[in-house]
């Protein structure tokens, strides 16, 4: 049977690791809100790249991640946020995981550090997000509603 004839079917289009819902994800601190978008985007790049890009890639994400948390770490400790501790702990957990996998991929296992892109990732956003850091954004909402002032002075946020 001729290419012409049986012509390959269309690629489906390639489907999301996290998908952003407005309803869900927003916690209402800008700072928070601005690291976990590009998390979502460079989570679902990766997700989806050719398996060339995916060291480079995973690197970005490794950069992007130790920014986020440093950031949220540096909100913790100017707010006195009470769950600094366990928060922190739960940060470097998964840095520490990110480099596990970073450290496989060095010797070209693609396959285990994407699986873990696409599902284990993904799923442990989410509980972090509804959990840690929804009560983070809680306390620094309050802390600045009684009109203290909480800012980053260093630029932790990398730009993408
Ligand atoms: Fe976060
Ligand atoms: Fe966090």
């Amino acid at each position: 049977m001729s290419a012409e004839a049986n012509p390959a079917p269309p690629l489906e289009p390639a489907a999301l690791a996290i998908t952003w819902q407005d309803d869900r994800h927003p916690l209402r601190v800008a700072e928070m809100d601005l690291a976990h978008r590009e998390f979502v985007e460079l989570v679902n790049a990766l997700a989806n790249c050719p398996d060339r890009e995916f060291a480079e890639r995973f690197k970005s994400l490794m950069n992007h991640t130790r920014a986020h948390f440093a950031a949220e770490e540096e909100l913790m400790m100017k707010s006195g946020f009470p769950a600094l501790g366990e928060h922190a702990g739960e940060h470097k957990r998964v840095i520490d995981e990110l480099s596990q996998f970073g450290r496989g991929l060095n010797r070209g296992r693609v396959f285990l550090a994407r699986s873990y892109v696409q599902s284990g990732l993904p799923e442990w956003f989410s509980l972090h997000l509804a959990t840690m850091d929804a009560a983070l954004a809680a306390h620094l909402n309050a802390v600045r509603a009684s009109g203290v002032q909480v800012e980053l002075t260093r630029n932790t946020l990398p730009v993408l």
